[in-house]
């Protein structure tokens, strides 16, 4: 039996991963899938309380586990991977074998205005938000290159504009990049 064709969205907090990847799963009638809502689900409480209390390596080891879970899921769905999720090589293999892979981009300063504050977002407390996201746009973006199939700039674009574009990226690819 072939994988299913998952759509997974990456990239880095702000990018609209979530708010995008739920409207390409209602525009596509699938589930959508959020390795965040997933360890919050397993662990019961939330990302923030989870690196509080295990650290962001314990935090990894979750989400590890939560884009297999995610990626296994037997119906095609919508997955959006949490920002660091790429830099894991197991999760990149995953993340690459389980369908078609969008990184949504955008420059630090749109991504910044977009969180506005560290709420929920461990690695933006105590930092200029704008800053650490150059930082890590820096460290990341080869990951997040290597894992997608196609790259969306969503600066400057609505997300009804970005649910478009992703949703046609993805009905018009090759059967080859499932
Ligand atoms: C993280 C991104 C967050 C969450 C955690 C770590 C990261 O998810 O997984 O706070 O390393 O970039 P979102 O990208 O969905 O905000």
């Amino acid at each position: 039996m072939n994988a299913p064709r998952h759509l997974v969205l990456v990239g880095l907090m702000g990018a609209g991963k979530t708010t995008v990847g739920e409207l390409c799963a209602q525009r596509l009638g699938r589930a959508f899938l959020d390795t965040d809502a997933i360890i919050e689900a397993v662990t019961g409480t939330l990302v923030t309380e989870v690196f509080a209390g295990v650290g962001e390596t314990g935090f990894r080891d979750f989400e590890r586990e939560a884009v297999a879970n995610a990626c296994a899921a037997l119906e095609p769905a919508v997955i959006s991977c949490g920002g660091g999720a790429v830099l894991d090589p197991e999760n990149r293999r995953r993340i690459q074998g389980a369908g078609f892979v969008v990184w949504l981009d955008a420059p630090p300063a749109v991504l910044a205005a977009r969180v506005q504050s560290s709420h929920g977002r461990p690695l933006l407390v105590g930092s200029d938000p704008e800053t650490t996201l150059n930082r890590l746009r820096e460290l990341r973006h080869a990951a997040y290159e290597a894992v997608a199939d196609a790259a969306v700039d969503t600066g400057g674009r609505t997300v009804d504009e970005v649910t478009d574009i992703v949703v046609s990226r993805f009905e018009t690819a090759p059967a080859a990049s499932a």
